[in-house]
């Protein structure tokens, strides 16, 4: 039998991609194969939110949000009602995403401001 596949459209700086997802993959995983910049501090395992998305379309057809996910998620910079972390939203169906931008200012404290306390 044929493994299902799902159009997976990332929304980046207002330009979007689209690629074939197969069923039951994440986002993150889907856009490292491709070379989408989505962040990824813990690699994957719940526990950072740098891999946030912004679901405009399709959100019936992702997995059910688990706890872990939603504490994770709180922590996420711009969270908005349809986020959901890249790495654990798995992906049953065409679903359109939208990668937030990280403010150049915050990019710099969150990775050089422990460099600059010393
Ligand atoms: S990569 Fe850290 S929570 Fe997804």
């Amino acid at each position: 039998m044929a493994e299902s596949l799902h159009k997976v459209t990332y929304i980046i700086e207002g330009a979007t991609q689209t690629f074939d997802a197969v069923d039951g993959e994440n986002f993150l995983d889907l856009a490292m194969q491709h070379g989408i910049d989505l962040q990824h501090n813990c690699g994957g395992v719940c526990a950072c939110s740098t891999c946030h998305v912004i679901v405009r379309q399709g959100e019936e057809f992702l997995s059910e949000m688990e706890d872990d996910e939603a504490d994770q998620l709180d922590e996420a910079e711009g969270l908005t009602i349809s986020s959901r972390l890249g790495c654990q939203a798995k992906i049953y169906g065409d679903v359109t995403v939208e990668i937030p931008l990280i403010n150049e200012e915050i990019r710099y404290l969150f990775h050089e401001g422990a460099r600059k306390e010393e």
